[in-house]
């Protein structure tokens, strides 16, 4: 989708569709909607002020309505997207609200669009130019793809161009606009590799994919597999990956950025589980919804789009992404529930489950991005189902060793737009992964919080070294469509993941 911003009159803006923005006014839940259009143009005001005065739109969040040739209007047509309550309007609405102006395009085959900012009149708070761009371009970007790649039915209705409209000439949104374009596009990326399935998307395959972006980008990459994984004494992630006639590949990343650094700045570690497959390995999954373990590779493909992002966006703080990426089957020689294994940093581990292979591999990713030099150290990965039953499907779980470097990612989010909720991770829980015959063992010692005890688990490897954890298996695949979200893959974390790395940008 060709995108454009410009700055001038919605009004009199020649296109296929204008969309514009409503919220309600109403004071509560239980008075009358009041919709009121998000405008300043008498121009606009006038062309939907039939419709507000039918009562037929309420201005709902993800709510729509039509308007065909509207006067004094030069668009062909005009598109009403609610916001929902005045109250909540914010940065997350606006998001929503071009998503939900391109995806109300896209089956009508309106192949060109506008969308204009909300001016003036918006309520509450001030915000930001460059975000309320950021958050315009994102949105219509993310919503703008249907995952229909492999469907022969697929109808070709892609939204081709999109101008968004502001008022006034302003530095922050043309600013912020760029900066849209670019992590929304490292987004799709992302979400692309999740789609692909598990016999397309192998280790190796994601390894050449994440080498073609480096080149691409200007990133050095690094690719290694089954010898290099077994030199450097990876034991734990061999463990996992051995099981199966794919072979892992190990993905490293580094962007270094072109100033000067100062001795001694932060060096930020990216790891991703990047399971190609998850059918469980010998402690098998049921094959109920097994086929959705294609998606396990979540954690990598953000860490491979937040590189993207970074070459482009180009924070003053060097980057290196450790992904570790295998296949994990059951095999005549995979791993065994039993097996006792020495990670890469001497820790040994009983393996009680090769369910839990995710902290596997991360172990010997985290403990390798130390040895790079890494100081602090990030990690997305689908690492438990637990996850789900703890925050359901609109938090992505969040955990750390450490309290600056947490509140750091907390920050974040509210740029991001994205939702994560901070879930303990204190060392009274190391009783969870206690081994009676290795140091640790990969489950917990019952199934009750089971996302912390993978958390605990991966703690063991980041050491003293300051480290956020996000478990993304409840967000990943976005299993109900939303007036502004496709079903399928919803890049999710990588946004929050970039924002992290920008907050240590010298
Ligand atoms: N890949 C799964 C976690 C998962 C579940 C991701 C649902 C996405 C959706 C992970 O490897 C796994 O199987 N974890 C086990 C751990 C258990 C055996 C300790 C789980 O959550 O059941
Ligand atoms: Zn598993
Ligand atoms: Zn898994």
């Amino acid at each position: 989708m060709d995108t454009k911003l410009v700055f001038g009159n919605a009004a009199a803006f020649a296109t296929p569709m204008l969309a514009m923005f409503a919220v309600d006014l109403a004071a509560d839940k239980n008075a009358e909607p009041r919709p009121a259009a998000l405008t300043s143009s008498a121009d606009l005001q006038r062309a939907v002020a039939t419709l507000l005065a039918s009562g037929e739109f309420k201005a709902g969040l993800g709510e729509v309505a039509l308007l065909h040739a509207p006067a004094g209007v030069k668009a062909e047509r005009l598109l009403l997207v609610g916001l929902g309550k005045a109250g909540d309007f914010s940065l997350d609405r606006i998001r929503k609200g071009a998503g939900t102006a391109v995806r109300a395009a896209k089956p009508r085959s309106v192949r060109g669009m506008a969308i204009a900012f909300p001016d003036a009149q918006a309520p509450g708070e001030a915000l930001s130019a460059v975000l309320t761009a950021r958050a315009m371009v994102e949105g219509a970007a993310i919503a703008e793809v249907d995952w229909d790649t492999y469907r022969s039915d697929r109808k070709d209705c892609a939204v081709d161009s999109l101008t968004l409209i502001a008022g006034e000439t302003n530095a922050g949104m043309q600013r912020g606009f760029e900066e849209g374009q670019i992590v929304a596009a490292a987004q799709n990326f992302a979400r692309a590799l999740v789609n692909e399935p598990g016999n397309v998307l192998t280790p190796t395959e994601l390894g050449a994919r994440a080498k073609a972006m480096c080149n691409e980008a200007g990133l050095k990459c690094e690719v290694h597999s089954s010898e290099k994984i077994q030199e450097l004494k990876m034991n734990a992630f061999w463990a996992v990956a051995k099981g199966s006639a794919q072979p892992p590949a190990l993905i490293v990343m580094t962007y270094t950025p072109a100033i000067a650094l100062a001795q001694g700045s932060p060096v930020l570690g990216l790891v991703g589980k990047g399971i190609t497959f998850d059918t469980g390995g010998i402690s098998i999954k049921s094959a109920d919804g097994m086929e959705k373990m294609k998606y396990d590779m979540a954690g990598a493909a953000a860490m491979l789009g937040a590189m993207h992002a970074i070459a482009r966006l180009q924070p003053a703080v060097k980057v290196i992404a450790v992904v570790c990426s295998a296949e994990n089957m059951p095999d005549g020689i995979a791993y065994k529930p039993g097996d006792i294994v020495t990670a890469m940093s001497g820790k040994t581990i009983e393996i009680v489950n090769t369910d839990a292979e995710g902290r596997l591999v991360l172990a010997d990713g985290l403990h390798y991005a130390k040895t790079l030099g890494c100081t602090h150290l990030i990690d997305a990965a689908t690492l438990t189902g637990a996850v789900s039953i703890a925050l359901g499907a609109l938090n992505f779980g969040v955990f750390s060793n450490d309290e600056a470097t947490c509140q750091k990612f907390r920050d974040g989010l509210k740029t991001s737009g994205e939702k994560g909720w901070r879930l303990p991770c204190t060392d009274d829980y190391r009783d969870h992964i206690k081994s009676e015959i290795a140091d640790i063992m990969n489950t917990g010692k019952n199934r009750y919080g089971g996302s912390i005890s993978g958390a605990m688990f991966l703690k063991e490897f980041a050491g003293d070294t300051p480290w956020v954890h996000l478990d993304i298996a409840n967000c990943a695949w976005n299993e109900e469509k939303k007036p502004w979200l496709a079903y399928g893959p919803s890049g999710v974390a990588l946004r929050s993941i970039v924002e992290w790395v920008r907050s240590y940008s010298a």
